[in-house]
């Protein structure tokens, strides 16, 4: 599977991979789904919908922002994050589609990265738009105030909230031209990330799963799965095309 995936990704003209949470699981983040899913400890509809947010921020900021800022200010990239953007040098990944909100690809030095679900790096004021880094936001007020008095939120993506419609096109945009999708992490059970991939196959491009588990994809969507955990399966993906298929290609328009 390994050999088989690393040929595929070296053939790829336009490659794209989508990525979630378990990318990120060996980084020292939990998932959301799943044993040790951050939704097994707190209900997402009471603390990560919007309308729970506006009716009780301190409340919200208290459990899953403070639990989010506390594992992601420390987080490194690990080698699935530095596999893809050795892939991007390589001329084999082109964009990341993320679900993720740690921004560990770019800090891994992937370049074209669309954050489908927002960036947790930023907290915006709700009244005045002035924007916070995530670090710097003192916990000892909550919900923390802009110097405006309005209310930060996470520049991120809640339930019950619209995708940036800018993200949104662009996805679908690049999972239509792509000849090769790399899923990587993801319960692919949230929409409408989870139908990327299916555009990208109805476009006729492989898919490609990286999960220690099958999703509602495997079988009906990907092509196959690379069963195991990210970091060690795509750093052997990597050696094996470095080893066997090395030649950059750079992207041509
Ligand atoms: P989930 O928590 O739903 O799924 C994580 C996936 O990662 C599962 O399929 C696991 O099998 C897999 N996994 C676990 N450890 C792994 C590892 N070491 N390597 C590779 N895969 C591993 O996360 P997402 O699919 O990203 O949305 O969830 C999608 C969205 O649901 C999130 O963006 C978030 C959440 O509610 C919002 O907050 C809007």
């Amino acid at each position: 599977m390994i050999k088989r995936a690393a040929a595929d990704l070296a053939a790829a003209r336009f490659g794209v991979a989508l990525t979630g949470a378990g990318i990120s699981v060996e980084s020292g983040i939990p998932p959301f789904r799943g044993k040790g899913g951050l939704w097994e400890k707190i209900d997402p509809m009471e603390f990560a919908h919007i309308d729970n947010f506006m009716r009780n921020p301190a409340k919200v900021w208290r459990v899953l922002v403070g639990e989010m800022k506390g594992v992601i200010d420390t987080a490194e990239p690990n080698d699935a994050h530095k596999g893809l953007s050795t892939m991007e040098r390589l001329g084999l990944i082109r964009t990341i589609i993320t679900q993720n909100v740690d921004g560990l690809h770019q800090a891994a030095g992937s370049t074209d990265v669309i954050e489908f679900h927002g960036n947790f790096a930023w907290q915006r004021c709700m009244d005045c738009d002035h924007m916070l880094e995530t670090r710097k936001v003192d916990m000892r007020q909550m919900p923390p105030r802009c110097h405006c008095g309005g209310i930060y939120r996470p520049d991120c993506v809640f339930f019950g909230e619209m995708i940036p419609p800018q993200h949104l096109a662009r996805s679908r945009q690049v999972a239509t031209q792509c000849d090769v999708m790399l899923v990587v992490g993801t319960s692919a059970v949230v929409q409408p990330a989870a139908f990327m991939p299916v555009i990208a196959k109805e476009n006729g491009a492989k898919v490609i799963e990286i999960n220690p588990e099958p999703t509602p994809l495997t079988s009906a969507v990907s092509d196959y799965l690379v069963q195991g955990k990210a970091g060690e399966v795509m750093s052997r993906i990597v050696a094996e095309i470095q080893a066997q298929h090395v030649s950059a290609k750079p992207f041509s328009p």
